[in-house]
């Protein structure tokens, strides 16, 4: 490497919606507030090393590298997204890039890392304009750091800072905002503390249709003004589910969610189904088991076959065990990952 080559790394974890971002309009503006859990193990690391060009051109110099190997499939989308940030970000034409990126969940595993990714990326092209900005308040640079992240992947807002982040204006939310995500600023039960996600891996293969496409067909959808209204109405509603740690309420507000986030696909025009059939198979045991144990877990879905299923630490033994003797075998080749709510991005 040149010694006039640069380099800052970021970790950047992914989220998970418990009340769902479905539909946006402009640039990756959310139509609803949306509000989510940021994970702690399934995250990026991502390195990015920079040098001024001697002849700056019209297109961006970049180079992705994953998990060490040049991937020049994934620089299209590199592309686009400088397109869309260099507004904000002007110096970005003025180097040349090298990512070199790593995910620690498999990419074959229907976990998607755009989320994660383009926060990692976002975070470390805002330390290039820290430096050239040294005033910049820690405000601005996680606000716009959000807000770059968003252009990218509009629920990888919500990934930089935890245990809990709103995004989308919201009456009853201090500073939210619909171009960047902020941190849930009440107060949380400590019942909701390293509350658990394990994610069963149901389906690893190509979704059928894109959340990109997912979201478009939110426009002209017969029940997406109702729609709307109750992810706000939701956003309300949780507020003192995790202020006083109501656990039942908990349940029925995330699960209700999720399957209503299913239900705008299955209602779409044309209509998909991204569940499968264990995806139903784990819903059904779950609720199984709650009514056998009484304990509080609960599932949440994104936009795939995936099912996290939610649970306080204080039973994460009991439900491991559930886990590993009666879901895992309706994942595919057996495999889940056991995560827990974390507290965002950190620089490496
Ligand atoms: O950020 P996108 O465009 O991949 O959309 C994410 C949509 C959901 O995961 C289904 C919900 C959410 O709020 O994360």
């Amino acid at each position: 490497q040149a010694l006039t080559t640069k380099s800052v790394s970021y970790e950047s974890p992914s989220n998970i919606a418990l009340i769902k971002y479905w539909g946006k309009h402009g640039i990756q503006i959310p139509k609803n507030p949306s509000i989510s859990f940021t994970l702690n193990n399934c995250k990026t690391t991502t390195t990015l090393s920079y040098e001024k060009r001697s002849e700056p051109g019209d297109a961006y110099e970049l180079k992705v590298i994953l998990d060490g190997k040049h991937k020049p499939g994934f620089e299209p989308k590199i592309h686009q997204f400088f397109g869309r940030i260099e507004a904000y970000l002007p110096f970005i034409k003025d180097y040349a890039f090298t990512i070199e990126t790593s995910n620690s969940f498999p990419h074959s595993s229907g976990i998607a890392s755009s989320a994660s990714g383009l926060s990692a990326l976002a975070l470390c092209l805002m330390e290039m304009e820290r430096e050239m900005q040294p005033d910049m308040t820690l405000k601005h640079f996680k606000q716009k750091a959000s807000f770059i992240a968003r252009l990218g992947s509009g629920s990888g807002c919500r990934s930089l800072e935890g245990p809990i982040m709103v995004w989308g204006e919201h009456a009853d939310v201090d500073g939210s905002s619909d171009v960047y995500g902020v941190q849930y600023p009440y107060q949380i039960h400590s019942v909701f503390d390293h509350y658990q996600d394990t994610i069963l891996l149901v389906d690893k293969g190509e979704k059928p249709v894109s959340s990109t496409v997912g979201h478009n067909l939110m426009h002209n959808h017969a029940y997406a003004a109702s729609r709307f209204d109750q992810a706000v109405e939701n956003l309300s509603r949780i507020i003192p589910i995790l202020q006083e740690g109501d656990l039942d309420g908990f349940v029925t507000l995330v699960e209700s969610e999720a399957l209503t986030l299913h239900a705008m696909m299955l209602t779409s025009n044309p209509y998909f189904i991204l569940m499968k059939p264990n995806t139903l198979h784990i819903i059904d045991k779950i609720w199984e088991y709650r009514r056998e144990t009484g304990v509080p877990v609960c599932f949440t879905l994104d936009a795939g076959a995936n099912v996290h299923v939610l649970y306080p630490e204080k039973d994460k033994e009991a439900v491991q065990e559930f886990i590993k003797n009666d879901l895992s075998k309706y994942c595919q080749d057996n495999r889940y990952i056991f995560d827990n709510v974390g507290n965002g991005a950190i620089k490496l």
